[in-house]
């Protein structure tokens, strides 16, 4: 296996792993070739559909690959009236017909047990996971195993609760991001630090390396951040609408002809704050009842998919980070390239 070094990368551009059918093979290799790290979002797929998505990419690519999971936590449903005005909340909402909503039963979520089997066996470069600490087993296994393991930080304390469970990096997510928040408790306050403030922040308090995500769009944002300590930048966002990238038509739609829009932070599809471009679903769920994560994301399943199939924007999740506008609608090479060319220009 090849043992990965931020030293050793020859670009140091991470493509972000993103859940929900946006990573593919023909994505995770195009960067990986070009010397950076492609990269899988698997909090939601099969032990199958892993090993063969490993499979797929080892075919394109011997370089590094990262795989990432979810650290989910059990959940408890609330109480028959709560759940009954969570339904209630989705029922009001005008693009219903023909969707059923039923409260999710367990398991809520994938054994992290049965999908890091793949992983052993195929072994990609990079382990990392987001929303929490895994257990500290799976991160001595990995290590054992020559895989390094990066844990998803969007503050100091989580930073020193990564550099303590024995991690070989921390992803800072700062508040620009898309997708889902990295923070591990709910419960505790969410200072919401911008990219910035967090490196400078995480550059005081711990010594592991650091990769920078949240808002990175051009070889100008990368630079600044390594300037700031980072060893790394992951990219999110940049690469959605790339060709190689399995993004549904109606997402890419919107993340190129929504610019009188901004993006929100929002717990209604799934649970837990994500941040995608603002819709009528986002808009009319503000202050409405939701079920735990990722109860929510079970009980919107059917909505999201029944407007996805009649492409009615309006109620999916389009994840994206804050500076999605500076989107480049191209092959994944000429993105890369152009991030090369911008970051090496003086
Ligand atoms: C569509 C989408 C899905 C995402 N899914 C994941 C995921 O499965 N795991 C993860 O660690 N981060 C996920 N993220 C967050 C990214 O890792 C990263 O923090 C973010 O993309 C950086 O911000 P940017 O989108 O502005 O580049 C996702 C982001 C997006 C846009």
């Amino acid at each position: 296996m090849n043992t990965f070094e931020f030293d050793d990368l020859k670009s140091p551009i991470i493509q972000a792993p993103m859940a929900g059918g946006v990573n593919t093979p023909e994505l995770a290799s195009a960067v990986a070739n070009f010397g950076g790290v492609g990269s899988f979002g698997f909090a939601y797929t099969t032990p199958e559909n892993i090993e063969k998505s490993l499979l797929s990419t080892k075919k394109l690519t011997s370089g590094h690959i990262n795989a990432n999971f979810f650290v989910f936590k059990d959940i408890k449903l609330p109480n028959k009236n709560i759940q009954n005005t969570c339904i209630e909340a989705l029922t009001s909402l005008p693009f219903n017909e023909g969707v059923e909503f039923t409260v999710p039963s367990f398991p809520f979520f994938p054994s992290l047990n049965d999908q890091l089997g793949p992983i052993w066996e195929s072994r990609p470069s990079i382990l990392t996971f987001h929303l929490g600490v895994p257990d500290l087993c799976i991160i001595e296994k990995a290590k054992s195993l020559g895989i390094k393991v990066g844990i998803t930080a969007t503050s100091e304390a989580e930073a020193i609760i990564v550099a303590n469970a024995g991690a070989d990096f921390i992803v800072a997510q700062g508040i620009e991001a898309g997708g889902h928040r990295g923070v591990f408790n709910l419960e505790s306050e969410d200072h919401q630090l911008t990219l910035e403030n967090l490196l400078l922040k995480l550059r005081r308090t711990v010594s592991l390396p650091l990769v920078a995500a949240g808002g990175l769009m051009d070889g100008a944002d990368i630079r600044r951040v390594m300037s700031l300590g980072a060893s790394a930048a992951q990219l999110g966002t940049a690469f959605l609408c790339c060709p190689e990238a399995g993004t549904s038509a109606v997402h890419k739609h919107y993340l190129l002809n929504s610019h009188d829009r901004k993006t929100e932070i929002t717990q209604a599809f799934s649970g837990r704050p994500a941040r995608g471009i603002d819709n009528t679903f986002i808009h009319l769920m503000k202050n409405k009842p939701t079920l735990p994560f990722p109860a929510q994301n079970s009980l919107t399943a059917h909505l999201r998919k029944t407007a996805q199939d009649t492409s009615s924007g309006e109620f999916v999740s389009h994840w994206a980070g804050q500076n999605f506008k500076k989107i480049r609608p191209l092959p994944c090479l000429q993105v890369l390239q152009l991030l090369k060319t911008e970051l090496e220009r003086p």
